[in-house]
């Protein structure tokens, strides 16, 4: 499988990349020039397409005859970054491509999500403060997913808990809606994020689908799987 990765070079992105070669991939990234050397320990092996990931004419370069898209929506600066590197995406990608976009919890596809106090803060009053300080535009990548959610294109959109370091303890499980019982924990290790990116690529029953994830060995998931097995 060709895939490109769009935001390689940070934490995230460079998880991905890895994850992407272990499988046999053939990788291309994009990520800002002044970045390009977090690439350092994959240069030989993949191809680095340098630029802004919300430039159309690198993403239509970068996503030329991949069978696979792997996104990371950062929400920086107030210039429509993230529903701009969203929509060349959508724009340019091949027609049957797999994509897969990151984000966080706070998105919601169909407003069922029940949020906890601090992820409401963290949305309304935060946010309106970092937007504000022209730093992070929260409501852009909730823009970028609205699109995303109405296109017909093969998508994915995998909402990330709270994140952490650590090595792997595996596939993070999923649920539809933040608020059911399984992602209470509220973290996932980074690395595990990325992999189930990667992994969502080749699973065609997360189409159209917005999983909200929590790492596998988190107390809220091990409960519900005990739960499940009564
Ligand atoms: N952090 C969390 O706790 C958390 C929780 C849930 C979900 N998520 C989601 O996980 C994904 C990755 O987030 P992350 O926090 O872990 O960060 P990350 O993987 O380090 O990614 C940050 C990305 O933003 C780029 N970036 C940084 N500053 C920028 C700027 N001023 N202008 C343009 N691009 C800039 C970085 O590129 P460079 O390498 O060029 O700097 C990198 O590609 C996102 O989709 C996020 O919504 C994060």
């Amino acid at each position: 499988m060709k895939v490109c990765i769009i935001g390689a070079s940070g934490k995230l992105g460079r998880y991905m990349v890895q994850h992407s070669l272990e499988r046999g991939h053939e990788v291309v990234g994009v990520c800002r020039e002044k970045s390009v050397y977090k690439l350092n320990d994959f240069k030989d092996r993949m191809t680095i397409i340098p630029g802004a990931t919300n430039d159309r004419n690198v993403i239509q370069q970068a996503v030329q005859g991949c069978d696979g898209v792997l996104t990371v929506l950062v929400p920086w600066g107030v210039n429509n970054y993230s529903s701009g590197t969203a929509q060349a995406v959508l724009d340019f990608a091949e027609d049957d491509a797999r994509l897969v976009f990151s984000c966080g919890w706070h998105i919601s596809m169909d407003g069922k999500d029940v949020y906890s106090w601090k992820i409401k803060f963290i949305g309304n009053v935060a946010g309106r403060i970092i937007r504000w300080l022209r730093l992070v535009d929260i409501s852009d990548q909730e823009e970028a997913c609205r699109r995303i959610f109405d296109s017909d294109t093969r998508w994915t959109v995998v909402r990330g808990s709270d994140l952490e370091e650590g090595e792997s303890q595996g596939l993070p499980v999923w649920s539809r809606h933040v608020g059911d019982p399984i992602l209470e924990s509220n973290m996932t290790r980074r690395i595990d994020f990325a992999l189930f990116m990667v992994q969502a690529l080749e699973n065609d029953n997360l189409i159209h689908e917005a999983p909200a994830i929590v790492g596998r060995s988190t107390p809220s998931a091990i409960t519900h799987a005990a739960d499940a097995g009564k």
